[in-house]
This record gives C-alpha cells, structure tokens and sequence, in this order.
C-alpha cells in the first residue's frame, strides 16, 4: 500500500478511504478500551490522531508505542468523533520500526527550554517549533530563488575557500593541511606556507562579493546564495560563525536602484512567508510572538525610512539629550550598535528604516566615496527585533581611487589584483548587498536567538553535531 503524506491527508480527506501513514509518535493517551495516537511525520505542523481499538490490538505491540518511536500504520480515515480535530483514523494494524525507551529519549511531552533544545540538536527538528522553523527556511530559500529568477538574475557560485579578505575585518578562519604540531618557518619567524595545499595561505571566505561583482561585470546582474564564515568572537542572539548570505550585485544600478531592489526583495519573502507557511506561522505566533503575524503585515504595508548616517546620528544625539540611556556612547564616526539601530527602527520612526552614507573608517574598502571626502555610499537595513539585517552599497568603480582605499586600509593588492582589473577593463558604476539568511529568518519566525533558525548552529567553543 502507498503512504500518504499526513499534509496530503489533511488537504485531500480522504474520507472513508483505508490509508497508509508513517511518521513518529508525538503523545499516546487513552483508557483501557481505546489509545488515541498523535503521529507527525514532519510534512506538516498538524498530527493526524490514530485510534486504536485495545480489544483487537496486539497488547506487547501497544507497549513499544512510546513517544518519539516509529510507526507505520494502516486504516480508515474517518471524520472525527471527537473535539481538536477534523479527521482521523481508524487503525486496523501498524507496525512500529523503530522503538524510543521513554526512560532514555530525550524529547518528553513537557515543554523543554530553548537552551536544553540545542543540546539535542540532532533530535530537535521533531519538534513542532523546530519543525516549522526548518519548513520556513526551507520556503525562505525557494523565495530567494524565485524572486531573482523572476527579475533574470543568474544564480552564481562563488568559492568558499579564497585568499582575499573581502570585507578586510581579519575575522578569516584559515584552511590548511599543514601539520601544526611542526609548522617550518622562515628566518623572520613567519610560516612558510610554500608547501601548504595551496602554496599559500587560505582561508574560508567571509562573503562572496568581489566575485559576484567580477559575473555582474560579464553577466549584468547576479546572485550568490551560500555560506559564509566569521571568525569573530561575538557570542550575541544575532552572529553565527558560519552562516548564509544573499548577495545580488548589479551592473549600473546606483545606491537608489540598490535600496529599492532590497526593499523590494525583502517585501517579496515576507509575503511568501504569509502566504506559503501560515500553518507554521501561525503555531509560531501562538506559542512565542503574539505580535509575529502583525509584524510580518505591518513590513510588507510600509515604505522603509530613508535617511542618511548623519541624519541618523543627529536623532540619536537628540535622544540622549532628552535622557535617553543608551549602554554604548554615540557620536558621528561611531558604528550604531544594536541598541541605537533597534531604537531609530522601534522606538523613532516605527518602521524598518534604510542608513546610508556612513563614514568611511567604519566600512569597507569597496565603498564608492562621496564627494564630501568623508562618507561612503553605503546602505544598512534595519529591521525591528533584528537591527541590521541588510548590508550593501555603491561599488567604488573608479581604479586609482579603489587602488588607493584598498592600500590605506590594508588590503594587499597581490590579493585582489584580479578584483581591481574589473575596474581597469570596461568599469561601471554597480551595486549589491548581502542579507543575512539568519538574520530575516530570525524576523519571519519571531524566534530570538540565531542558534534557532539554523539546523547546527556554529558558534564561538561549539561545533557540535
Ligand atoms: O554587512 P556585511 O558584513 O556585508 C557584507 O558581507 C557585504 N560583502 C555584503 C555585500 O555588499 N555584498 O554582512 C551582510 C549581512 C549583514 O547585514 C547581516 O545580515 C549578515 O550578513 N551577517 C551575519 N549574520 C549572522 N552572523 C554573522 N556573524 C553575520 N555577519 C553578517
Ligand atoms: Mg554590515
């Protein structure tokens, strides 16, 4: 017979129908006459409740029908008689493939805590919440897609393993197959990487940008869709060690065209959120975000505030006059802390709200400089709940002026000669950015900490699973 997906059974109802189910046992209750089984087999947030007539079934078979084990289960479904659900069904024989000991699985009915969760991250996607976490990154990723196949962009793979720093922040993890325990040095001290895998030092990359910019350069406007991995020690609700980021770069897009392409993009996976997973949503806004589903509406229905670096800062500098306390001091120069970007998005302007033009100590090498000598044609997104969640800019296309900030910053040009060259061969202006996967995860679920929205999460003294 032919297994039915329990999401199927709950759209098509095969009322009357004998069916075939497979999937684990949430929770078995009962008396001595009937046991009512609740099996989910992850296709849905919804169990579908099995009815077993004790007369008839097999009592040492009933036994190993503990939560967490394995069943296949054979019967007819039925309108329920009973209140919670609409169907059910009526069990003429099932077979258990794998048991769960209730004294040894650790996943009991109780409520476990977020923090006990990541300690069993191997068995936590059987929860309801994990459950419908992974089915929205899941959709997440198929938006993604979507929205830039939709628009011609080509989906392009950049490499994880590079020797550039592209945002030149040092927060590289090196990639070697020299043995440490006897690493050959040079007079000077420093390690000889000549007989390192790849002749040189490597590392893996902290996002793919300099070649995204290299395909939009040929192909026009791309996209890349990966891991990316930081080595900094921040150990916050928001940063993973390895994580996935977006990164659409377009030729001849100017910083306006860049902001509305991610309000845009942004808009179009929260509504395909709303629109794809409102089961999950739902049960997510119920158990831990009441304000989850309002949210997600209120981001889709409003245009993001615009405004300048400075602009920002003076608001900022105003509050603290007024009494505003504020853990971390603000000032023009300053990088904006979650707390001062979560107050201009939450508390000011009640809205996600789009920075730009950021001095450019605090950013990147790539940035094209504004004519004022000081700022940078950068552009952050701030969300609500999150803080940044989108960072990009205009791409400085002019040579001497990239070669030059490149230097001051200390980015050695033997690094990125190849990256330079796009601007000595048919250079444009172009611009693109990076959304942090994690990041509008932890927006469309409600979730609060990062480690939640990623199967195995990576972060400072943790790599298990
Ligand atoms: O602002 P970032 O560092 O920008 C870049 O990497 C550019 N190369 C992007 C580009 O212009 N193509 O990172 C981009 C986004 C951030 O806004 C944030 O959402 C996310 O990546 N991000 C992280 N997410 C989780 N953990 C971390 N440690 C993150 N660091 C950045
Ligand atoms: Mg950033």
């Amino acid at each position: 017979m032919k297994r039915i997906r329990i999401t199927d059974l709950f759209t098509q109802k095969p009322i009357g129908e004998k069916v075939n189910v497979k999937g684990w046992v949430r929770t078995k209750r009962g008396n001595k006459q009937v046991a009512f089984i609740a099996l989910n087999d992850g296709t849905t947030i919804k169990n579908i409740q099995i009815v077993v007539d004790l007369a008839t079934a097999d009592e040492e078979q009933m036994k190993l029908v503990t939560t967490g084990a394995c069943l296949s289960v054979v019967g007819e479904l039925v309108a329920s008689q009973g209140g919670g659900q609409e169907i059910e069904i009526q069990c003429s024989e099932f077979e258990v493939y794998g048991t769960a000991d209730p004294q040894t699985y650790p996943l009991q009915k109780k409520g476990h805590t977020m923090e006990y969760l990541r300690e069993i991250a191997h068995l936590r996607p059987r929860t309801n919440t994990f459950g419908a976490v992974f089915r929205i990154r899941h959709n997440m990723a198929m938006a993604i897609h979507n929205f830039f196949h939709e628009r011609g962009f080509f989906y392009f793979h950049t490499p994880l393993i590079t020797a550039s720093d592209c945002e030149g922040a040092g927060q590289m993890f090196q990639v070697t197959t020299m043995n440490l325990y006897d690493l050959k040095k040079d007079e000077n001290g420093s390690i000889m990487y000549d007989n390192d895998f790849f002749g040189r030092q490597a590392s893996l990359t902290v996002s793919g940008q300099l070649e995204a910019e290299l395909a939009a350069m040929a192909l026009g406007a791309v996209y890349t869709f990966g891991p990316t991995f930081r080595a900094e020690n921040s150990n916050t609700p928001r940063h993973l060690a390895e994580f996935w980021m977006i990164e659409p770069e377009v030729a001849f897009n100017e910083i306006e065209d860049n902001m509305e392409l991610a309000e845009d993009f942004i808009k179009y996976c929260v509504r395909w959120a709303l629109d794809n997973c409102a089961d999950d949503l739902q049960f997510l806004n119920d158990m831990f975000d009441k304000e989850l589903l309002t949210r997600l509406r209120s981001v889709i229905d409003v245009e993001f505030k615009r405004l300048t670096y400075t602009e920002g800062i003076s608001i900022l500098e105003e509050a603290v006059a007024n009494g505003k306390k504020f853990e971390f001091p603000i000032f023009w120069g300053a990088d904006l802390a979650a707390e001062h970007e979560r107050y201009l998005v939450e508390e000011y302007f009640k809205r996600p709200v789009i920075l730009t033009d950021y001095p450019k100590e605090i950013k990147s090498f790539y940035m094209k400089q504004n004519d004022d000598g000081k700022t940078v044609r950068a552009m952050d997104i701030l969300f609500p709940k999150i803080g940044e969640i989108i960072g990009g800019s205009q791409r400085e296309e002019n040579y001497e002026k990239l070669a030059q900030r490149a230097n001051e910053m200390g980015v050695p040009e033997k690094d990125i000669w190849w990256y330079l060259d796009t601007r000595r061969f048919g250079t444009a202006p172009h611009s693109g950015f990076g959304l942090g996967f994690e990041r509008l995860l932890l927006f469309v679920t409600g979730m609060s900490n990062i480690r939640d929205v990623i199967p195995f999460p990576r972060t400072p003294r943790n790599a298990e699973f």
